[in-house]
């Protein structure tokens, strides 16, 4: 059985959709009062917290977490609000290991505030990315994705709402995909 760890770095909700569906060897966030972390307690999840403040540099941060990822063998990693980009002392140990969900159609819309941008743009369409993480932001090869419409009479709330429904039904289906293969 492939083991999944989710890095999330605020709320979770994405980790939970994916929790509640596999099993989850363990959830890491970035900050340590992240609503995520209560998510898996209630879940039973274990969970690790570290600041990348904490340590002298981003590569110290990342060593850290790469050494979770041996001890626990992880297979693959599943960024879900994980808003950091992965550096080269993570990706050069998990690369092809390591996916992204983005809440916009990659390449349309990257960055912090896909939903938003994509609002403000005036498009009559957005959607749901997932991909492979590399050194870039939101630039890795796209795996999955699906179109999202806005609707006459959406506020930017009901969008927003109807893309992470949209990002709770892809998610688990691509981890699915790459679990069984
Ligand atoms: C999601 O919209 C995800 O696509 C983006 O950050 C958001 C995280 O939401 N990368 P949550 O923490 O899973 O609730």
């Amino acid at each position: 059985m492939k083991k999944i760890a989710v890095f999330a770095s605020g709320n979770g909700s994405n980790f939970q959709v994916i929790a509640e569906e596999f099993p989850v060897e363990f959830v890491f966030s970035d900050h340590r009062d992240a609503y995520v972390l209560e998510r898996a307690d209630k879940l039973s999840v274990l969970s690790y917290a570290f600041e990348l403040k904490e340590f002298k540099s981003k590569a110290d941060y990342e060593a850290a977490l790469v050494e979770l990822l041996e001890e626990h063998q992880i297979d693959l990693v599943c960024l879900a609000g994980y808003m950091k980009i992965v550096g080269p002392t993570l990706l050069s140990a998990y690369e092809g290991r390591i996916i992204n969900i983005h809440p916009a159609y990659l390449p349309e819309f990257p960055g912090a505030h896909g939903i938003e941008d994509a609002w403000n743009a005036g498009v009559d369409q957005s959607g749901v990315t997932i991909h492979w993480v590399d050194l870039g932001v939101d630039t890795g090869k796209i795996i999955k994705q699906v179109r999202v419409p806005r609707l006459a009479d959406d506020t930017i709330d009901s969008f927003e709402a109807r893309i992470h429904e949209a990002e709770y039904k892809l998610y688990p289906e691509v981890i699915r995909e790459l679990l069984d293969n």
